[in-house]
C-alpha cells in the first residue's frame, strides 16, 4: 500500500524565512494524524502542500500517488476534501449552506450556472445530516452560528468523497459544547474504516479525537517529534514544541497539559 502523504526534504521560504525546514513525513491509508504545534509553526503551510495549493521551494511532495509539479492540480483537489479558513472565507455568505456543500463536487464555491444532478443535493444533505446541521441546510451560511459553520465546511470537505481529508483548526471559536460535539462527531467519522486518511490540524491538545493514530509535533517548521501518538505525544516533547514545561495528561482517550510550575 503506498502512502497517500510523502514528504522528502521539504522546504518552503519566502523571502528570508524558513515557513517549513527540510520536512519528512509519510501518511499511509490508514493512520489519522494529528499536527499539533504553536501559532506560526508551519502547521497551515504544510497543509496547504498536502492540498496540493502550495509547492515546495525544495524538496519532494507526493499527494496520493502523485507528485506536485508533475501532475494537473486540478485533477488531484478533488480527490482532496479540505477544510480551513481560507476555503470558508471563499464561501458566499448570501448562499445556503447546502449550496455551500453540494458546489464543492463541482469544486467551485457559489452556485452559479451549474446544474447539480438531484443525486448530489441528496448527497449534500445527507452530510449536513450526519453532521447535525441538516435543519439549517436553507439558511445563508453567512448567517449561521460558528459552529454551524464549521460542520458545514466539514460536509463540504465530505462531497467528493475525497481520498485524503485535511482539517485545519477545526475546533477554532468553538465554545466547550460546540468542540465536544465536534469532537464526538470527529472521531466517529474517523473511526469507520472507510473513512479518507484524515490529518487534523490544532493547537490545543483538548480537540484531538479519540481514535486519531498519529501526532506530528512542529516548531519553526521543524518536526520535534512524530510517530504514534501513544509514544509520541508526551510531556517532554510537548515542553520543546511548546517551549514551555508542560505536563501531559490523558483520560479516556482525550488530552490535556498544563505548565509545570
Ligand atoms: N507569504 C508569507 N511570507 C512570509 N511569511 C509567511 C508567509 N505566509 C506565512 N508566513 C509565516 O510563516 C509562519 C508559518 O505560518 P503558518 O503555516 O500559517 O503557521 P501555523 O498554521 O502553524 O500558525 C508564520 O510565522 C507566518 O507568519
Ligand atoms: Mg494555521
Amino acid at each position: 500500500m503506498s502512502p497517500v502523504l510523502s514528504l522528502d526534504g521539504v522546504t518552503v521560504r519566502r523571502g528570508r524565512k524558513l515557513l517549513l525546514n527540510n520536512l519528512s513525513l509519510t501518511v499511509g491509508e490508514d493512520e489519522r494524524w494529528i499536527i499539533i504545534g504553536p501559532n506560526g509553526a508551519g502547521k497551515t503551510t504544510l497543509l496547504q502542500i498536502a492540498a496540493a495549493r502550495l509547492f515546495p521551494t525544495t524538496g519532494r511532495a507526493q499527494v496520493l500517488d502523485e507528485t506536485l509539479g508533475r501532475v494537473d492540480v486540478f485533477e488531484l483537489r478533488p480527490r482532496i476534501g479540505l477544510c480551513s479558513n481560507a476555503v470558508a472565507n471563499s464561501l458566499p455568505g448570501h448562499e445556503t449552506a447546502l449550496n455551500a456543500v453540494v458546489t464543492a463536487a463541482y469544486g467551485v464555491t457559489g452556485r452559479w450556472r451549474e446544474q447539480y444532478e438531484q443525486l448530489d443535493e441528496r448527497r449534500a444533505f445527507e452530510l449536513l445530516n450526519t453532521w447535525g446541521v441538516g435543519t439549517v441546510f436553507d439558511r445563508p451560511f453567512g448567517q449561521l452560528s460558528e459552529g454551524e459553520r464549521k460542520r458545514v465546511q466539514i460536509a463540504r470537505a465530505l462531497m467528493t468523497d475525497p481520498e485524503l481529508l485535511l482539517l485545519d483548526e477545526p475546533g477554532a471559536g468553538l465554545d466547550l459544547a460546540g468542540r465536544e460535539s465536534l469532537v464526538a462527531r470527529t472521531s466517529q467519522l474517523v473511526s469507520s474504516p472507510e473513512a479518507p486518511t484524515t490529518i487534523l490540524v490544532t493547537h490545543h491538545l483538548e480537540e484531538i479525537p479519540p481514535g486519531f493514530t498519529h501526532v506530528l509535533m512542529l516548531r519553526d517548521g521543524e518536526t520535534v517529534a512524530s510517530g504514534p501518538i501513544g509514544e509520541t505525544l508526551t510531556g517532554e516533547n510537548l515542553s520543546t514544541t511548546f517551549d514551555m514545561p508542560l505536563r501531559l495528561v490523558e483520560r479516556e482517550g482525550r488530552y490535556s497539559a498544563f505548565m509545570v510550575r
